[in-house]
């Protein structure tokens, strides 16, 4: 039998809860389907910091770089404001995306039929939405230098952050939004901002060159970013795969997550390129959600980005495509039936609570595989 090692790094806020249930899922599969999935755990973020002083120590970086993937909860919160910039514990998933270079980031869009109610947007907006953003992570204003603030020593001070793309960087970028593209709609929009930025120009000319030289069977637009978060929000199923730089991906996956009814519904999957020699790429799985910290040790978070997080690390690190469908038909099961965490309740349905709405969907699970 196949040995899997999943590093599972649950972090801050709800995160541990969330992950919480994704354990559950994994000690099951395990016991009944033939998967062995052997898992450690690590610390990361504000809980890393709080235990040594850093963001993520070098040895569970070592042990998130000889896994078959990491399972990632959430970090941050307002106990750690004030720990130094270098420190603070966003730092830690960016070391993550950069040594692991994941410079590839999957964010499904998805409106579940049950939650098309639930969106701000009005429900025949967002019903049947499948959108899939990739977003650039190991490039562009995140790790550009300079990135400093000097004093001018006239009682201002100067911030620089440096937005910066090479060509390399945007051609593999667009290289996997084309073929992600060719097993959907076969529609790639590209967002920049080429009438203010090089970097704009620059993307815009290597996303074109790429599609002409390799992929002229996928039909390609260009979008202004800003007009492109107006359109998500106007019409987004106009959309199938959108690629965008770093920050652009970060804002635009915020607006797309709304779209599906909770920000508790969004998955991700950050991977590296494949292995020359075994073809295996480096990748992390996390919610897009953040830490939550408001509500996080109150049991109320919405376990099923995480989830669903999971179901991805089955589909592209282990290509389990089948019980990967499985888990993602048991949320939507579990949601028609009308379960609910409070971010996502509406009238008529019952609203659940962490431990419950995982406990669901693994019974949901148990009953489909039966
Ligand atoms: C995300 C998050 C991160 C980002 C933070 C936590 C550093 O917002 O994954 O979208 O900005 O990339
Ligand atoms: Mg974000």
């Amino acid at each position: 039998m196949t040995i899997r090692k999943l590093f599972l790094l649950p972090g801050d806020g709800i995160g541990p809860e969330a992950m919480g249930e994704v354990r559950k899922l994994i000690a099951w599969m395990n016991e009944t389907m033939s998967t062995c999935f052997e898992t450690d755990e690590g610390l990361v973020g504000g809980s890393a910091y709080d235990a040594h002083g850093e963001a993520i120590s070098d040895s569970d970086m070592e042990k998130a770089m000889a896994a078959d993937a990491v399972l990632f909860g959430a970090v941050g919160g307002p106990k750690w404001d004030d720990v130094p910039y270098e420190q603070r514990p966003e730092a830690g998933l960016l070391r993550l995306r950069k040594d692991m270079q994941l410079f590839a980031n999957l964010r499904p869009a998805i409106c579940y039929p049950a939650l098309a109610q639930s969106s701000s947007l009005k429900a025949e907006v967002v019903e049947g939405l499948d959108i899939l953003i990739v977003r650039e992570l190991t490039g562009g204003v995140y790790f550009g230098e300079p990135k400093t603030i000097t004093d001018l020593g006239n009682g201002q001070k100067r911030a620089i952050d440096t937005q910066v793309y090479d060509t390399y960087e945007i051609e593999r970028i667009s290289g996997v939004a084309f073929e992600l593209a060719r097993t959907r709609q076969n529609k790639v929009c590209s967002m920049e901002k080429r009438n203010v930025m090089k970097s704009g120009v620059l993307w815009n000319e290597v996303v074109t060159a790429t599609q002409k030289a390799n992929y002229s069977d996928v039909e390609l637009s260009h979008m202004l970013a800003d007009a492109g978060g107006m359109q998500l929000v106007r019409w987004p199923k106009q959309f199938d795969v959108i690629v965008t730089d770093n920050l652009f991906g970060d804002m635009l996956s915020d607006v797309a997550a709304m779209l599906t009814g909770s920000l508790g519904m969004l998955p991700s999957a950050s991977l590296g390129a494949p292995d020359g020699v075994t073809g295996k790429r480096k990748a992390l799985y996390e919610p897009v959600h953040g830490s939550a910290p408001d509500i996080a040790g109150t049991g109320a978070a919405n376990p099923i980005a995480m989830i669903a997080s999971f179901a991805m690390c089955l589909r592209y690190s282990f290509n389990m495509i089948e019980e990967a469908d499985l888990i993602e038909k048991s949320i939507a099961n579990v949601l028609d039936r009308g379960l609910r965490t409070g971010d996502i309740m509406s009238d008529g349905c019952t609203k659940v609570g962490t431990t419950a709405m995982g406990g669901a969907i693994l019974d949901e699970l148990k009953a489909l595989s039966a």
